[in-house]
Formats: structure tokens, sequence, C-alpha cells
């Protein structure tokens, strides 16, 4: 199936990112098809997508002309059937393996056999759902990140069965949409969530030895690391709901690799359902009148804190290139556009030093006596060389 303009695209969930990604293909102007289980979920889409070109059209960033080209490409339905004239389907409903492999082998009864299949999943291997098909072949990830139309980054995943070919049919087609397309083994979390997990957990682990606050190490990371968001402000603005359980998973799927171990502070927020900015509550507090934590500016501290989780980044970008997850070059695309990293971290292990981030890893192996710390093998040959 040759992928273009003229491709019908059927997007399965109306949810966050089933409209975002609805919005990128109706803007090329491809005729799209959103396809829920929920009515609701649809009237919110659609009222969602309404809102959001009438803001762009405020901000004259699109024509009224081109909002309603946009708006009419996109049709609703409830009914899978709707699906069958599509020759690219991207899921992107609920993260669960089982409900996620009922639906395509749905699909795939209604559909021609040569038309592609997408997931959109965050952490569910691309080879578990594809074993389930009549045509394993046609079956590839193709992650985007939240907000879709806004960030330009999409992993694309092709399990070990996808036809030779398709990676780079469906490369060329998101590029087409003005995305930025990197290629990633079929890896738990893939490149971004596998390479950001310490930003999160090894700041939490900073936090639960009271080494310091929350504000604290916000501000460290934002002052010295330049990242936009700290950590804490981020995984309450990506919700504990989301951000935890892609990090359980994650864990679990290495088999319990401890560099990627989830912090029980986290997970209680989770299960006290403070999930962050969405419930008012989370590591801060967004309630009317609530008071703010504040850091404490201490530079050693800030410099120490930045250091450690840097560390952690950069000997996870080494071990992923090690693997062959990604390419060097794609490693740092993904972390810069899939995350807003300031640097690329290959780039900036450079800048540091490579050996200065070797000592603080070698420096906490040692102290804390733990194999999450331990410096990865990549790190130490380019050291070396
Ligand atoms: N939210 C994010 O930041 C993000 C980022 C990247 C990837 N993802 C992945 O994208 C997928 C969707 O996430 P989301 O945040 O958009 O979810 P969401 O909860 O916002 O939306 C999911 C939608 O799927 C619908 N749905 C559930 N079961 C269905 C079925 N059997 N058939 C048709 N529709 C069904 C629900 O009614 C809902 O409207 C997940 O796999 C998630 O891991 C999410």
């Amino acid at each position: 199936m040759e992928l273009n303009k003229k491709t019908n695209i059927g997007v399965l969930g109306a949810g966050t990112m089933g409209s975002g990604i609805a919005q990128v293909a109706a803007t090329f102007g491809h005729h799209v098809t959103i396809c829920d289980t929920s009515d609701h979920a649809l009237e919110i889409c659609r009222n969602n997508l309404r809102k959001t070109m009438d803001k762009l059209i405020e901000k004259g960033k699109v024509t009224q002309s081109k909002a309603d080209d946009v708006l009419f490409n996109i049709i609703y339905s409830t009914d899978l059937h709707s699906l069958k004239n599509c020759g690219l389907i991207i899921e992107a409903i609920v993260e669960n393996l089982d409900v996620k492999k009922t639906v395509f082998s749905k699909i795939e009864d209604v559909i021609p056999n040569d038309s592609v299949l997408a997931s959109n999943t965050s952490s569910i291997s691309i080879a578990s759902i594809a074993g389930g098909l009549k045509f394993p072949e046609r079956f590839i990830g193709l992650h985007f990140f939240n907000p879709a139309p806004i960030m330009p980054l999409v992993e694309i995943t092709p399990s070990f069965i996808t036809e030779i070919g398709l990676t780079q049919k469906v490369k060329q087609l998101v590029s087409d949409w003005g995305k930025i397309a990197v290629l990633a083994k079929d890896t738990p979390g893939f490149i971004v969530n596998r390479i950001a997990r310490p930003f999160y957990s090894e700041s939490l682990r900073i936090l639960e030895e009271n080494i310091a606050d929350i504000a604290t190490i916000d501000w460290a990371l934002k002052e010295y690391g330049h990242f936009r968001m700290g950590p804490f402000e981020l995984m309450d603005f990506i919700g504990h709901d989301v951000n935890y359980i892609v990090t359980e998973t994650v864990f679990t799927q290495f088999y319990f690799d401890t560099r990627f171990s989830p912090a029980i502070t986290q997970k209680r927020l989770l299960e006290a359902g403070l999930y962050g900015k969405k419930t008012k509550r989370g590591f801060y507090d967004y309630r009317d009148g609530a008071t703010q934590p504040q850091p404490i500016k201490d530079e050693t501290l800030g410099r120490y804190i930045i250091e450690r989780v840097l560390a952690m980044l950069i000997n996870l970008a080494y071990d992923s290139l090690y693997l062959q997850i990604a390419s060097k070059e794609d490693i740092e695309i993904a972390m810069t556009k899939g995350v807003n990293y300031p640097k690329g971290l290959f780039a900036w292990a450079e800048e540091i030093g490579l050996e200065n981030v070797f000592n603080t890893l070698e420096k906490l192996h040692n102290d804390y006596g733990e194999d999450r710390y331990r410096p990865c093998l990549a790190l130490k040959n380019a050291l070396k060389s």
C-alpha cells in the first residue's frame, strides 16, 4: 500500500492523542475517520477540534477557509466499519495490550489486507500487539508526543516482523506531515521514555534521601541544566497516573533493572489520587490560595543535583546507543524534540567532559554500592577513545 496525501487515515480513539493525531493528518489534507466506542468522547473531540481551529484563526496561524477544510476532512464514528477504506489506521486507545489486540483483530476483518496498522502506544511492545494479527508484517509503532499538533517528534518502531520498506514509507509520510521522525528499536520506552527516566527517578531519589526538597531540585535543574521545567513540575503536569505507570512498565519490562526503579513517593501520590495539575494536587498544591514551597538557592547543592541527574541521563543515552536502540543522531533529536531538553545528551557529555560524567557515576556507584549507578560499557569505551 502506497502512503500519500490521498491515503484515507483512520484514527482509533478520540482522546488526547487521537484528536491531536487526527488534526495533524487532516491539516495535511487527508480524509480522516476518528473512531471511538464512546459517543461522548467523539463529541468532546469534535468540540475541542473546533475550538482549537478557532484559536488558530484568532492567532492568525490558519485562515478561516483552511480551518473549515481541516474540520470538513474529519468524520466521527462509533462503527469500526467506518475504517474500511483507510490505508493507514493509527490506534490511540487505552494503554492495555488485550484491549489493543482485540480491537486490531476486529479491524483486520473490515479493512483491505494491505492497509497499514500503527499503534501510538507509549510502553507496550510492538511485537506483542503485532503477534495477534493475521498480517503482522503491516504493523508498526508510531509514537507521537503530547500535544501531537505541537510536539514535532514521532518515534517510529518497526517490530522484527514488520515488512521491510514499510518503515521508510511511514517515515516519509510523517515527515510530509511536518514531523521529525526517528527510528527506535522495539524496546521498553523506545527512546525518550527510556532515556528520560532518571530525570524523574534520580530527582525522586534525591528527595527521598532528604538531600533537597522539590522546589530546590526543580530550581537546580532549571538554573544549572536550563531544563524548561523541573522534574516535579513536569511529573505534576504529565500526571502521576501516566508518568508513574510508564516508569513501572519500563522497570518491569527491563527485568527489574534498578536504573529504572520507580519511587514509592510517587506511587503514594498515585494511590491517593493526587495526580498533579489535573487534580489540583500532586507534589505541588494548585488549589486557589495555596502557598508554594521556595527553593534553597545554594549553588553547591544545585550543582550536585544537576551533575547527578545529568550523569544518569547521559549514562542511559550511551547505553541506548550501545544496545542499538537508536542512532546517536536520532537519540539527540529525540531528547531535544520529544522532551525539549536544552541540548542533546551526547553533546552535553562532551561539553562537561566524559571523564566528569564517569567520575560522578563511579562515586555514586562506590558510595551506594548499587548497580543502578554502574557506568555503562559504551561510556567507558567512549572515555578510552
Ligand atoms: N497522553 C499522552 O501524553 C500520550 C503520549 C504518547 C502516547 N500515548 C498513548 O496513546 C494512547 C492513547 O492515550 P490518550 O492519552 O490519548 O488516552 P485517552 O484516555 O485520552 O483516550 C483514549 C480514547 O480511546 C477510547 N477507547 C477506549 N477503548 C476503545 C476501543 N476499544 N475502541 C475505540 N476507542 C476506544 C476511549 O473512549 C478514549 O476516548 C495510549 O496508548 C497512550 O499510552 C499517550
